[in-house]
Order: structure tokens, then C-alpha cells, then sequence
């Protein structure tokens, strides 16, 4: 097939050309926007899941459905290396332009923008990565304490006020909420505490990778009564099969049974996969329909091309003793394993393994579904370091 028609798109949040599978979610988030915005109680959103399974292409489709309805949105991604309020302050002081264009609003946007002020001149000494306009001077009292926890809960409950004089709601939606240092995610949740308590429109809907609900718990006891924590993950047969046939048949061309089986047999409806199979299977057939002669052409390079970039730019990442812990536990499988079972793989002492099991948590490798367990976060990662540290070399 023509590969500049081919519709499938394989890449870290890239929009899928059918986000399959996922309209249950994205109803569920409607209707928490919709009871926020008319101050009913309502839990924030927080999904979780593994690399690669959506969570990204989620959020933003959520965050288009929620504009779509009036509902003033703000996205963050949260890297590594920066902090939360200096990625707060500059989308919020854009939402609380919009609303101040807002006659009903303006007065009480205009004092979030004075909080605004306040919080990112107070906190720039601790944050020192904070850049944001300002477009009104601070007002004596209001968001500039200096401690975050107090001057993040200030803020939020100003903007909340005045997103609530609009008739809209604030919805933060906020990406790999788990590299979000703790201290920032305990005052995130402490505002969100407070503008829950006060029936004020503002939400979180955020993603991570599965510790994020353990790191949430740890950050503030209450925080399981204010998050949902809905889990997202490979699709079921049938979604997995629509992924595929959808984006084809509304380009003309046809799927067969056999080649959608063959498809999320080898994919396990992971959809990162998907969009890799997809991809390589419209490329390897002539003509329509795709067959399963196609598909079983199309996996060599599709796992090739996985290889190359969605688990490359992880194994990149590692040290020489992180390599080495994630082909121990590859070699027992694809897991969760006991810590006692990985050390012994590795001929070490369990506690000596400590500081680089914590690391590969730290960079979002692995997780630990139960105490003394440990997982992968990406799928079929086990299989790539097989390939990529073949049995002869890495015990040596
Ligand atoms: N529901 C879905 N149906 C089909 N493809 C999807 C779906 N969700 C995500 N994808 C595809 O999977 C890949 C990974 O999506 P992404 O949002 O980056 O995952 P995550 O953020 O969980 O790592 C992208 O290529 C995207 O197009
Ligand atoms: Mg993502």
C-alpha cells in the first residue's frame, strides 16, 4: 500500500488515527468536569498506566472535549528536572487572561493575577525556574508567604473563584505526574483539598505511571477520598481490532479477520504496538485487503522499529548496573519478580542492589505493584533485553 497514505502513527503522544477503546474514560472525565463546574463534589482524575498505552493522547483528546464544552483548560507535562510552579505559573496566568476577558469575571481574575504575582515572586528564590509575566503588582498578603504549600492553595482557590463567576471551571491536566518532586505533589493535592472543600471548579486530570497512586497516597493520607485512579491499559481484542480496521476501511481498504488476529496476538492490544503493526502492515501488503501473510512480514520491522526508538531511548537512559538489574529480570521473565529473586539472579546481596533499584524507580523503568515486588513499566520490555544483551554477554 501507499505508504504516504499509511495512517498509523507510532510515536510518544501522537494522536492516534482512531483512539480506540476509550470512550468510557473519556465519559467519565465529562461528567466530572460538567459536576465540577456546577460545584457538585467530585473527584479529580488520575490515570494510570504503563508506557505506551495511551495515557498521553488521552489527555489531550480529554482536554479538546473539555474546551469543546467552554471548560478553561491548562496542560502541563511535567519533565524530570523542573518544578511544578514554574510550570503552573505561566499556563495559569494564560487561563486567567482568558477568564479577566470575561465581564462577570474580570474583577476576580484580575486578583488571581495580582496572587499570581505574589506566588512567583515570593517562591522564585526556592524556585529559581520560574519566568512569568506579570501583569498586575502583587497584593500585599495574598499567595506570596513563600511556602508553597500555603501559596499554591491561595492561588488555586483565587483562580477558582473567579473561573466560578464565569460559569466555567478550571481543569488542570497534568502529564508524568509521577516525576513531580513530593513536596510540590503533597501542596498540589492540598490545594486541591481546599478547593474541593469549598465547592470551587477546579480538577485535576493528570496521568502516570502505575507508583503514581502509591506516591499520591504517601504525599497526603486523604488523598485516595479526592483522586479516582482509573487504570488504563492494553485494549481488549475487539478495540484493538477496531484500532486497525477503522483507520484502513475509511481509507478503502480492507483488513482480514486472520491479519486483526495475528495482530493483537503479537501486539497483546498494547497501543503503542498497534500503531507500530498497523504502520508496517499497510507498508507490506500490495493490496487490499491486508492479509495475515502481511502482518506475519510486517512484525520483523515492526519490532525492529520498536527497538530503534520506543525501547531504545529507555535502554539509553541506563547505566551499566541498571542494564545489568533489568536483564536479571528479564531472564526470569516478563515479571513482577521478587527482589530476593533478582539479587540472586545478579549473585549479589539484596540490600547491595538498593540504590539502583531506587534509581530505575527514580527514572521510571520499573515499579512495585506489592512491597518486595518488582515491574516493568514499559510492556514486553523483558523480550527487547533479551534481544538487546544477549544471554553470552551480560553475566560475564
Ligand atoms: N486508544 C488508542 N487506540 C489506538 N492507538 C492509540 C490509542 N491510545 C494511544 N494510541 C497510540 O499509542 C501510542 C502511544 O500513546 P501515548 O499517549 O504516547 O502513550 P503513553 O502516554 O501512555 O506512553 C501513540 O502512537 C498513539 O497514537
Ligand atoms: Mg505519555
Amino acid at each position: 500500500m501507499d505508504p504516504v497514505t499509511n495512517p498509523f502513527a507510532p510515536g510518544a503522544g501522537t494522536p492516534p488515527p482512531e483512539l480506540a477503546g476509550r470512550d468510557h474514560l473519556r465519559e467519565t472525565v465529562r461528567v466530572a468536569l460538567e459536576r465540577v463546574r456546577r460545584g457538585l463534589p467530585t473527584k479529580s482524575v488520575l490515570m494510570v498506566g504503563l508506557r505506551g498505552v495511551g495515557k498521553t493522547v488521552l489527555l489531550d483528546r480529554m482536554r479538546d472535549d473539555a474546551e469543546g464544552v467552554g471548560i478553561h483548560t491548562l496542560r502541563i507535562e511535567a519533565p524530570e528536572n523542573r518544578s511544578l510552579p514554574a510550570m503552573l505559573a505561566p499556563e495559569l496566568r494564560q487561563s486567567l487572561l482568558r477568564l479577566s476577558r470575561n465581564e462577570q469575571a474580570k474583577a476576580l481574575a484580575e486578583r488571581a493575577l495580582r496572587a499570581l504575582a505574589g506566588f512567583a515572586k515570593s517562591l522564585k528564590v526556592k524556585y529559581q525556574d520560574i519566568e512569568v509575566g506579570f501583569d498586575f503588582d502583587p497584593e500585599p498578603g495574598l499567595a506570596d508567604n513563600g511556602d508553597l504549600e500555603h501559596d499554591l492553595l491561595a492561588l488555586l482557590e483565587a483562580a477558582g473563584i473567579a473561573a466560578q463567576k464565569a460559569g466555567t471551571a478550571l481543569a488542570i491536566f497534568v502529564d508524568e505526574l509521577q516525576y513531580v518532586q513530593e513536596g510540590e505533589r503533597a501542596a498540589l493535592i492540598t490545594a486541591l483539598h481546599r478547593t474541593a472543600q469549598r465547592r470551587l471548579p477546579v480538577i485535576l486530570v493528570g496521568a502516570g505511571l502505575p507508583q503514581l497512586r502509591g506516591l499520591t497516597g504517601r504525599a497526603k493520607s486523604y488523598a485516595e477520598r479526592l483522586f479516582d485512579f482509573p487504570e488504563i491499559g492494553a485494549l481488549p481484542p475487539a478495540a484493538a481490532k477496531l484500532a486497525i480496521s477503522k483507520p484502513a476501511i475509511d481509507r478503502g481498504v480492507e483488513v482480514a479477520p486472520e491479519a486483526l488476529d495475528l495482530i493483537v496476538q503479537e501486539t497483546r492490544g498494547y497501543p503503542y504496538f498497534l500503531q507500530e503493526w498497523g504502520k508496517h502492515s499497510w507498508d507490506a501488503a500490495d493490496a487490499s485487503p491486508i492479509t495475515r501473510n502481511d502482518v506475519g512480514r510486517a512484525s520483523v520491522a515492526a519490532i525492529a522499529a520498536l527497538d530503534e526508538s520506543f525501547f531504545r531511548v529507555r535502554f539509553d537512559r541506563l547505566t551499566p548496573a541498571e542494564r545489568r538489574y533489568l536483564r536479571a529480570m528479564s531472564a526470569l521473565g516478563p515479571g513482577p519478580h521478587r527482589s530476593g529473586d533478582i539479587a540472586k539472579e545478579l549473585k549479589r546481596e539484596v540490600t547491595s542492589l538498593g540504590p539502583t533499584r531506587s534509581q530505575l524507580i527514580a527514572k521510571g523503568m520499573i515499579w512495585s505493584p506489592h512491597h518486595g515486588d518488582t515491574a516493568f513499566t514499559v510492556p514486553l520490555f523483558d523480550e527487547f533485553m533479551h534481544r538487546i544483551m544477549p544471554d553470552e554477554d551480560w553475566r560475564a
